[in-house]
């Protein structure tokens, strides 16, 4: 396991790898397939599906940086996801947070209604409900942590540990953070997942998704899955991932430098009921995040006064925030929770989340703080008007 710091080995993954033309940066390897040597003689890569020398880079720095044994990079986070559920059975039982990325909730809903495994949604905030869900001895329980979209804290080696008492495996949901700021495997998870859609990639043009496991043998075996259902990343994903990865660090310190200022900004606005960041000290869970966070990230959500009509004079009146779905891009993005990114559970399932109609999700991007707080400021003194 590498000593490196995290902006070195992000910075200098696949750098000097190039053994043929000494190319600095790693190369892309689009080819689809590899000559074998000779009858039954493979190289290291045979086929791009189950292997490919890119998306191994990726993978390697990946596993480094969350300090696992084993990185698979796959297609998207959901295909992450999904790959996580090739360990279940049919009497298995899975734990989910009721507060997860909408796409998690309708995957594992969806699955279990088809009989692949059973499933308990629950409040792992709400402790005897975690507790009671943990007597039914699952195999595996999801944590996402900052959740999305409300941001609610998870004690992760609190509930890890728990969880292995009851023989559970911990699978954490890392997108929010990135491993630049939560190292789950580091606090006891045995498997950490991200959607590199977001931080890790970083510049909104890549959909793809990265897995590392603690335990070598767990990461072989979820290997084995991903090729054996074909879905593992492409290498011109892999290679604009690495590409973004590299100035992961830097980022995410502008990223937290303009969310704080916003989260200030937003807090004591007259437009504004509550705002939802984990930096700040009234947040619950402010003090886990601040111990097994290295930072609090640069997504935030906030509650507007006048409902749903606010939410729309807001939206048409910013010109720098964009209206879209996803997040963790240089660029700054707004979203309604209810209508975009948790479409995908019922009303009931977000109104029990906390998940209402006015409220709103921003990803502060690195754009002049000057600019981010005078759009945000226009925008929610339109909303208010008559
Ligand atoms: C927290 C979280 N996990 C997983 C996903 C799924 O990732 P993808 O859209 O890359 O499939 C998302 C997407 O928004 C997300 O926000």
């Amino acid at each position: 396991m590498s000593t490196n710091k995290i902006a070195t080995s992000a910075v200098r993954a696949g750098i000097n790898t190039d053994e043929h033309h000494g190319a600095v940066v790693a190369p892309i390897h689009l080819s689809s397939t590899y000559s074998l040597k000779g009858f039954n003689e493979k190289r290291e890569f045979d086929y791009s599906r189950t292997g490919n020398p890119t998306r191994a880079t990726f993978a390697e720095v990946i596993a480094e940086l969350e300090q696992g044994a084993v990185g698979i990079v796959t297609s998207t986070g959901m295909a992450a996801v999904h790959l996580i559920c090739q360990l279940l059975s049919m009497d298995d039982t899975v734990v989910i947070p009721h507060d997860c990325y909408g796409g998690s909730y309708r995957l594992f809903t969806h699955l279990a209604k088809r009989g692949q495994f059973k499933l308990i949604v629950v409040d792992q905030n709400d402790s005897a409900a975690l507790t009671k869900a943990l007597a039914n001895n699952p195999k595996l329980v999801l944590v996402e942590t900052p959740s999305n979209p409300l941001l609610r804290i998870v004690d992760i080696a609190e509930v890890t540990k728990a969880c292995h008492e009851a023989g559970a495996l911990v699978a954490v949901d890392n997108t929010f953070l990135s491993p630049a700021l939560q190292q789950p495997l580091l606090l006891g998870a045995d498997i950490v997942f991200h959607s590199t859609t977001k931080y890790i990639n970083g510049h909104s043009d890549v959909v793809g998704g990265v897995l590392v496991t603690k335990d070598k043998a767990l990461g072989e075996e979820l290997a084995w899955w991903a090729n054996c259902i074909g879905i593992t990343g492409s290498a011109f994903d892999s290679f604009l991932a690495l590409r973004g990865l590299k100035t992961l660090p830097v980022r995410m310190k502008q990223h937290q430098e303009n969310a704080e200022k916003v989260a200030a900004f937003l807090k004591n606005h007259s437009a504004i009921s509550s705002v939802y960041f984990p930096g700040f000290e009234d947040h619950p869970g402010h003090d886990i995040a601040k111990q097994q966070q290295a930072g609090f990230g640069s997504m935030l959500s906030f509650e507007i006064n006048g409902g749903v009509e606010a939410v729309k004079k807001l939206f048409a009146n910013l010109k720098l925030f964009t209206l879209a779905q996803s997040l963790g891009g240089v660029e700054s993005l707004i979203s309604h929770p209810s209508t975009m990114t948790h479409a995908g559970m019922e009303i009931e399932a977000q109104l029990e989340a906390g998940i209402t109609q006015s409220l709103v999700r921003i990803s502060v991007g690195i754009e002049d703080i000057d600019d981010i707080i005078a759009d945000l400021n226009h925008g929610l003194a339109v909303s208010q008007q008559q």
